[in-house]
């Protein structure tokens, strides 16, 4: 039986966890990347498929080549973040369901017969990753930023190759083209000079019901 996490825990995940655009002078250590991904693969997904795929954007080089898919609103966060993770998905991500989900021997060819599956399953759960990643990064005592104002398909054929070869890519889904992006997440440690005051949100009876 869990215990729910105490107030601080929550206040830092969610009730003061704010979205940053401007960075404090702090590094993110080298093993974040890392630290990250082990909490957040545990977040469930359909069929435990986990089709989303990220890039740890961290090198000033690497980061020039985001620059050309940003809108102009996201470059200057973007590229003072220490930190930009593209958040993707890949469309074979069935090929990996033997390993992923061996207990049901059908559902490799299930998703290999149905590209409208593959979409929106691929969508639907690499958006759910990306939130899971956000949680475990809050959860470290960073800070995010996601954005979706960039051009997707600029974007992708800069980093994934959009089915062309990409030299120097090790990770074995640079090469195919059948990854594509979802949206982009800064991080960092914010600096709260650079917030807006927190937006509202809904209220219980605005956005639920109890049936
Ligand atoms: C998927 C997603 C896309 C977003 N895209 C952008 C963006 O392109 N540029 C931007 O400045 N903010 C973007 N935001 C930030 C939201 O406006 C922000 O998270 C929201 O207003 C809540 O702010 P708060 O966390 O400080 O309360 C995006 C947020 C999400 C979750």
């Amino acid at each position: 039986m869990n215990e729910p996490l105490d107030d601080h825990a929550l206040d830092q995940i969610f009730r003061t966890a704010r979205t940053y655009s401007a960075w404090l002078n702090k590094p993110v250590s080298d093993e974040m990347p890392q630290r990250i991904y082990d909490l957040m693969k545990w977040g469930p997904t359909s069929a435990n498929a986990s089709p989303a795929r990220f890039v740890f954007v961290r090198s000033p080089a690497s980061k020039e080549r985001l620059r050309p898919a940003l809108s102009p609103g996201n470059v200057d966060k973007t590229m003072a973040a220490p930190v930009t993770v593209i958040i993707a998905y890949d469309l074979l991500f069935f090929k990996k369901l033997p390993k992923l989900f061996p207990h049901s021997k059908g559902m490799r060819d299930l998703f290999a017969s149905n590209p409208q599956l593959v979409e929106v399953t691929a969508k639907r759960n690499s958006s759910l990753q990306g939130a899971y990643l956000m949680i475990a990064a809050r959860a470290l005592g960073l800070d995010c930023g996601p954005m979706s104002g960039f051009d997707n398909a600029k974007l992708d054929e800069e980093f994934f190759g959009a089915g062309q070869e990409c030299e120097g890519c090790e990770q074995e889904f640079f090469p195919a083209g059948s990854v594509k992006s979802n949206f982009l997440c800064n991080l960092g440690y914010g600096d709260p000079a650079g917030l807006f005051p927190r937006g509202p949100r809904l209220e219980f009876g605005e956005a639920c019901s109890v049936l």
